[in-house]
């Protein structure tokens, strides 16, 4: 083999390879085991001041006997749900799933109720919230 005809191939096979992994990542990312990882969002205590605050993807509820976390997150397909001040729910603006203020569903298509997220309270009176993302 002369040497311009080594050196193509040797391109040939370089681009080749390449090209076959750009095609190949996305089924070796997809197919590898994705680990859970906490997000911790810190409600202050001037977040806490209302009945119901929205953070990072999570509702501090403030309730008479009890304080509690809800995933923002519909556990249809994921959308982040509104509060509507008014009812006292929460709703989906995807599919129109429809939540109560404790997260229990009430209609829509989806299945579960909402997601508590465990709470601390820190000596300096923030609450934190550690939400799993992943
Ligand atoms: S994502 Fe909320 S109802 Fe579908």
């Amino acid at each position: 083999m002369e040497r311009r005809g080594f050196i193509k191939k040797g391109l040939q096979w370089a681009a080749s390879l390449l090209g076959a992994s750009f095609l190949a990542y996305p089924a070796f990312s997809f197919m590898t085991f994705r680990k859970a990882t906490k997000k911790r969002i810190v409600f202050h205590p001037e977040d806490q001041a209302g009945a119901v605050t929205f953070k990072e993807g999570v509702y501090l509820i403030r309730e008479p006997n009890e304080i509690f976390a809800l995933s923002a997150q519909c556990t249809h397909l994921g959308c982040t749900l509104n509060y509507d001040a008014v009812s006292g729910r929460f709703a989906c603006p995807c599919h129109g799933s429809v939540f109560t203020l404790s997260g229990k569903r009430i209609s829509g298509p989806a299945r579960k109720d909402l997601y508590r997220v465990p709470l601390t309270k820190t000596a300096s009176g923030d609450i934190e919230a550690v939400l799993e993302v992943g």
